[in-house]
C-alpha cells in the first residue's frame, strides 16, 4: 500500500504536531514551545517539548522525538502507515493510494463540503446581499463588526421557501444530504423548502475548524419558530461532543491554561471581540462528559459563567459535577441580574469583566449557597 508524498505532506500540513500531542499530553506553553510531562518515560518534571513552530516534538529527558507521525507511532505503537491513515481520518483528508483507482470522497467528507458551500453561501448573504441589510443592521445594533462576522463565518439566510433550495440545485449538491444536514425540511406533499429561512446564522464549528452545524437566530416578529433553530445530530455532528468557539478560543485557553465557560453563542462572540478569547459556550445546557473531556485537552482550570436565573444555576450545578469528575479546578463567576456576558461586556467593557472573572468563587461555596438557599440544611428531609 503506498501513500503519495503529497498526500503524506497535506496530512502534515493539516495536523498540527500541538493539538494531536495535546490529545494525549497536557501541554503548557512555555516561550515558544510547549511542554508537558513525556508519556514515553515517566518524570515528574515536564522535559517533553513541542514546537509548533518546527512542528516537532522532542524529549530532553529521554530523547524520543520527531514529527507528528513519528508521535503516534510511538504513542500508539503503531505503524507509519496506521499513522497517516489516522490522522487523515481525524482531519477529514482523503487517502488515495498510488496504484489504485481514486476512491470517492467519504460519506462525512461530502457533508463538510457542503456545510462549507452553505457557510460561505449565507456569509455572502449577510456581506454583500441587498436583502442582509436586515440582519447587517441587526448586528450592528448588537455592536458586532465586520471583522467579527468575517472571524466568525456568521450569515444571513434569505427570507423565502426556496432560497438555500435553489442554490443547492444550482450548486448540483444532493438534497438528501442537506436534509440530513438539517439544512431543508420536506413537507408533506414532498417539497422541500429552507429551514433556517430569515435569520442569522452561526456556523457551528469542530475542534478543527470545520463547519459541522448552523445555528439560527430569529430575526424577524412574525418568525413563529423557536429563538434558535439549531442543526440536528449527524454524522458530522454530535451536539454533547462540540463546544461552540473552541477552535478560534482553543490556543488562548492553552496559553492562558483557563477557559471561561458561557451559555451562548453571542456571549463568546462579543467577549472575543473585546479581547476575551479564551471562551467556549455550551449553547444554552449543562456541559456534558464528553465536552468536558475535549476541555480537558487545553486545561483543567475553568470559570463558569452562566446566567443567574433557574436555568442558568441548575446547569452551573450539573457542570460543576462534571467538571470536578474529571478533576478541574472549577470557579464560579456571576453577573449582575438581567445581564449575560454579552450584554455585560458591552455596557461596562473588558476591564469590568475581568474583574467579575477575577472575583469568581470557589465551586464549594456557590454549592453550599446553593443548598443553603433551597434549605437542605435546616430542614433533613430535603437533605439531597
Ligand atoms: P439565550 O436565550 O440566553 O440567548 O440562550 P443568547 O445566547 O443570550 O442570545 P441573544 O443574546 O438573545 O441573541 C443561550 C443559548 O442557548 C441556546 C443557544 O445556544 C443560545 O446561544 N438556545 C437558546 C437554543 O439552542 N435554542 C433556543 O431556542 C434558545
Ligand atoms: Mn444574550
Amino acid at each position: 500500500m503506498r501513500i503519495s508524498e503529497s498526500k503524506i505532506e497535506e496530512i502534515r500540513n493539516a495536523a498540527n504536531i500541538v493539538d494531536v500531542v495535546s490529545e494525549y499530553v497536557q501541554l503548557r506553553k512555555r516561550g515558544r514551545n510547549y511542554i508537558g510531562l513525556c508519556p514515553f518515560h515517566s518524570e515528574k518534571t515536564p522535559s517533553f517539548t513541542v514546537s509548533d513552530e518546527k512542528q516537532i516534538y522532542h524529549c530532553f529527558g529521554c530523547h524520543n522525538g520527531g514529527n507528528v507521525f513519528k508521535f503516534l507511532m510511538e504513542y500508539k505503537k503503531i505503524s507509519f502507515i496506521e499513522a497517516v491513515q489516522e490522522l487523515a481520518e481525524q482531519f477529514g483528508i482523503e487517502l488515495n493510494y498510488d496504484d489504485s483507482v481514486p476512491e470517492g470522497q467519504s460519506e462525512q467528507e461530502i457533508l463538510f463540503d457542503i456545510n462549507t458551500e452553505v457557510a460561505r453561501y449565507f456569509s455572502n448573504n449577510l456581506l454583500n446581499d441587498g436583502e442582509g441589510q436586515i440582519a447587517r443592521d441587526y448586528f450592528q445594533k448588537r455592536n458586532i463588526k465586520v471583522q467579527t462576522m468575517r472571524a466568525f463565518g456568521l450569515g444571513y439566510a434569505l427570507n423565502g421557501w426556496e432560497n438555500l433550495v435553489s442554490f443547492l440545485k444550482q450548486k448540483n449538491i444532493d438534497l438528501e444530504k442537506a436534509l440530513q444536514l438539517g439544512l431543508i425540511g420536506r413537507n408533506k406533499d414532498g417539497r422541500v423548502y429552507d429551514k433556517l429561512a430569515g435569520r442569522i446564522i452561526f456556523p457551528i464549528f469542530s475542534p478543527n475548524g470545520r463547519v459541522v452545524a448552523f445555528a439560527g437566530r430569529k430575526l424577524r416578529e412574525d418568525d413563529t419558530g423557536g429563538k434558535y433553530i439549531n442543526s440536528p445530530e449527524s454524522i458530522i455532528y454530535v451536539k454533547g461532543r462540540i463546544l461552540y468557539g473552541l477552535s478560534f478560543a482553543k490556543d488562548e485557553i492553552r496559553k492562558l491554561d483557563k477557559a471561561i465557560i458561557v451559555e451562548g453563542y453571542m456571549d463568546l462572540i462579543s467577549l472575543y471581540q473585546a479581547g476575551i478569547k479564551n471562551v467556549v459556550a455550551v449553547s444554552g445546557t449543562a456541559l456534558t462528559d464528553d465536552q468536558a473531556q475535549l476541555l480537558s485537552r487545553y486545561t483543567k482550570n475553568v470559570v463558569l459563567l452562566f446566567d443567574a436565573d433557574t436555568a442558568g444555576i441548575s446547569a452551573s450545578m450539573r457542570s460543576i459535577e462534571i467538571l470536578l469528575r474529571k478533576d478541574f479546578d472549577v470557579k464560579i463567576a456571576t453577573l449582575p441580574s438581567g445581564e449575560d456576558p454579552d450584554s455585560f461586556v458591552n455596557k461596562y467593557g473588558k476591564d469590568e469583566f475581568e474583574e467579575v472573572i477575577k472575583r469568581s468563587e470557589n465551586f464549594l461555596e456557590y454549592q453550599t449557597a446553593y443548598y443553603e438557599k433551597q434549605g437542605m440544611f435546616n430542614d433533613p428531609t430535603k437533605a439531597a
